[in-house]
């Protein structure tokens, strides 16, 4: 389906909430997630937070049978009434990891993606129903990459780069870019972070904070970068220091996966 043809479907046939209509619009969300979908669904697929049921429609010519599970009950009646009409969807408004699910799945679709999962469920949600995945099954998405830089930004607090309620942040980037992690969703995942970053200092001025961008395999050939409403980069404010050209500074990052982004801490030093 070209997004041509995905568009009326959006317009015409889904009820959806606000918050559901806004991941609808994010083409290359979307759009990415389709293909991954028409690459790996067969057999029993779940699609585990499933919306207003997008990703469960785009899975059903592919798919014998699929448990959409929903936590929320709005987004839930409106993925009821999506997906009404196929015999092979059942829709489930049940928190994931209370769900006993009668047959294992050849694919499990979780896109309940934050930058570096930080500020996301889907880590607990996923480790919990990692049992029900069938040997040799698939995960979408696959893996995903975070990395990060370090700048010099003008807001004391947290934030996303695409502050929708605000105004953009202003940033500088002083450094390098360094992958720092890659999670593999098919095996459990540590929540707790504690990762030492070293970075190599490009302009002369401060660093007051870390920026980290994070990307999505969707399959080994799928790559998505941050797109609207997945994994907006997120701007990490540090302890302020004056630094030069080719400077070394490390910055300690804390966080838990699914814990929030206040579980961030960090800790910022002149290494050379
Ligand atoms: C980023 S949205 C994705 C929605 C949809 N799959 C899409 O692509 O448009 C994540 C969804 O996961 C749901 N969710 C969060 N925690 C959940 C849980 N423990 N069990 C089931 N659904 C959950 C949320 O209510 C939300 O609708």
């Amino acid at each position: 389906m070209h997004l041509n043809e995905f568009k009326p479907l959006i317009k015409t046939k889904i009820s959806t909430t606000p918050y559901h209509l806004n991941l609808l619009s994010d083409e290359e969300r979307v759009l990415a997630f389709k293909e991954a979908i028409k690459e790996k669904a067969k057999g029993t697929v779940y699609d585990i937070g499933a919306g207003c049921g997008i990703l469960s429609i785009l899975a059903v010519p592919y798919s014998d049978f699929i448990y959409a599970v929903e936590i929320d009950h709005t987004a839930a009646k409106h993925a009821k009434s999506n997906l009404e009409s196929f015999d092979n969807v059942l829709v489930i408004n049940k928190d994931a990891r209370e769900v006993i699910f009668p047959e294992k799945a050849n694919l499990i679709i979780c896109e309940m993606l934050d930058t570096a999962l930080i500020d996301e469920e889907q880590v607990p949600v996923l480790n919990s129903i990692l049992k029900y995945l069938k040997k040799g099954g698939e995960v979408i998405p696959k893996k995903v990459l975070n990395g990060a830089e370090a700048i010099d930004m003008e807001r004391e607090n947290i934030c996303y780069e695409d502050d929708e309620a605000n105004e953009k942040p202003n940033y500088d980037v002083m450094s390098d870019f360094k992958i720092y992690s890659e999670i593999d969703f098919k095996n459990e995942i540590e929540e707790n972070v504690e990762t030492d970053l070293e970075f190599k200092i490009s302009k002369k001025g401060s660093i007051s904070g870390i920026k980290i961008t994070t990307f999505t395999l969707l399959t080994d050939s799928l790559i998505c970068g941050p797109t609207p409403m997945l994994n907006p980069p997120l701007l990490v404010p540090t302890e302020k220091i004056n630094v030069d050209i080719g400077d070394i500074i490390k910055v300690k990052l804390i966080y838990k996966m699914g814990g929030g982004l206040d579980s961030i801490r960090t800790r910022i030093e002149k290494v050379s």
